[in-house]
């Protein structure tokens, strides 16, 4: 499998709550972009097929490149790389970039799949996140993508918003897919990183964080609306209806191959792990003078094997007997069912497939802290 990340690392502005690496300042914009371009074509053998499985632009925010800069990066990939109509090509896009000209732009360069931005279907909530779109803006772009025939797209919402109602969040849902045939859902739990305005506003007590139960409640409330919709909660933070879990991340959360080009992109070759500089100014500089950009690490057998359990609970791809003996040997595979027998009670195991996985409910709910009792250190 042959997977490719294209990281656009610019935003139109900052959310309170977002740490992803971006700038607000676009006067490296050129020089960025022909720098992931040099990047493109030097690191085109990193992959072992040229034929592409999956392409994702993510950020930061993607949509704020111009048609002309979209038309500039798929010339260079289809210089080197190929693709068909079953590789999947998304481009995470916010609210107020979305219009149906831009989408049959994307739609002719062969995106099929927009990530859109929706976060909140409430303006009080969107204004507290910083967010520059109202709700309104997110409803007619879900209907521009409709109109443009994407029909592979999927939403982002965030739950446990402090001071938001679970009812309202609930009445949200239904509003939502009672509207619209969404086939893909990412709804994260509302986190506080570092370096953020929310951090400050906590750190200062100006905001009471959302306490465990109101978090817990509101998850399990979205698996089961989510789940009696007809979607497959298939990873923590994620729900596909048939036929469109995400390819590409997918690939993150089976170990497979890729190459992650732009500042603050990680590229995984199945024995190293490597991660570009995480600013805009050093990373075109370094590439325009030849100097190294990345940092990277040789995994061992233990990261490997910690990764892969890591990963594999959070989705209901499991854990598999099998596999853990053929890639990492039968004292690994014991470890595992030793652990197992000790975390039993927030699995589901499927024998017929050898495959040990999470509740997608309690067991995913409790899923950082239970791999830490299946890591080898
Ligand atoms: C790369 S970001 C955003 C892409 C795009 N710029 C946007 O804002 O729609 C991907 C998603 O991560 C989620 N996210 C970012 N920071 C988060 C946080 N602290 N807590 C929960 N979700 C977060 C948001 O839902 C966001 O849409
Ligand atoms: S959530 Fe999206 S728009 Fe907001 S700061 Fe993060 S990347 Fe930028």
């Amino acid at each position: 499998m042959s997977s490719l990340y294209i990281h656009i690392p610019f935003c139109h502005y900052k959310c309170s709550y977002c740490d992803f690496h971006f700038s607000v300042n676009k006067k490296s914009k050129d020089k960025v972009i022909d720098a992931i371009i040099k990047e493109i074509i030097e690191r085109q053998d990193y992959l072992q097929s040229k034929e592409l499985d999956t392409i994702y632009f993510g950020g930061g925010t993607p949509s704020v490149l111009s048609i002309e800069e979209w038309v500039k990066i798929f010339h260079h990939l289809s210089n080197i790389y190929t693709w068909n109509k079953n590789t999947e090509i998304t481009v995470e896009c916010n609210p107020e970039d979305v219009n149906i000209g831009y989408l049959l732009v994307l739609k002719n360069l062969g995106v099929n799949r927009i990530s859109l931005g929706v976060q909140s279907l409430n303006d009080k909530v969107l204004a507290w996140m910083g967010r520059k779109h109202k709700v309104a803006h997110a409803l007619k772009s879900i209907k521009d993508i409709q109109q443009a025939g994407i029909e592979n797209f999927s939403i982002d919402l965030i739950f446990g918003i402090p001071f938001y109602d679970m009812k309202n969040l609930e009445k949200d849902i239904y509003f939502l897919l009672n509207q619209f045939n969404i086939p893909h859902i990412s709804a994260y739990q509302l986190t506080v990183e570092p370096k953020t305005k929310l951090n400050y506003l906590v750190r200062k007590k100006k905001i009471s964080f959302a306490n465990e139960d109101k978090v817990r409640n509101e998850f399990l409330m979205l698996h089961d609306t989510l789940n009696n919709k007809g979607y497959l909660h298939y990873e923590v933070s994620n729900y596909a209806k048939e036929g469109y879990i995400a390819k590409h991340n997918s690939a993150y959360w089976l170990q497979k191959t890729y190459c992650g080009i732009g500042p603050s992109a990680h590229s995984y070759n199945g024995i190293e792990r490597r991660w570009n500089v995480s600013n805009n100014y050093v990373y075109a500089n370094s590439i325009s003078e030849g100097k190294i950009y990345y940092e990277k690490e040789i995994l061992n057998a233990n990261q490997k094997f910690n990764e892969y359990v890591f990963t594999r609970l959070r989705t209901t791809f499991g854990c598999n007997l099998n596999e853990i003996k053929v890639n990492f040997g039968e004292k690994y595979a014991k470890h595992f069912l030793d652990a197992y027998s000790k975390n039993k009670a927030y699995f589901e195991v499927d024998e017929k497939n050898q495959k040990y996985y999470l509740s997608p409910s309690n067991g995913y709910l409790m899923a950082d802290k239970i791999s830490l009792n299946f890591f080898v250190v």
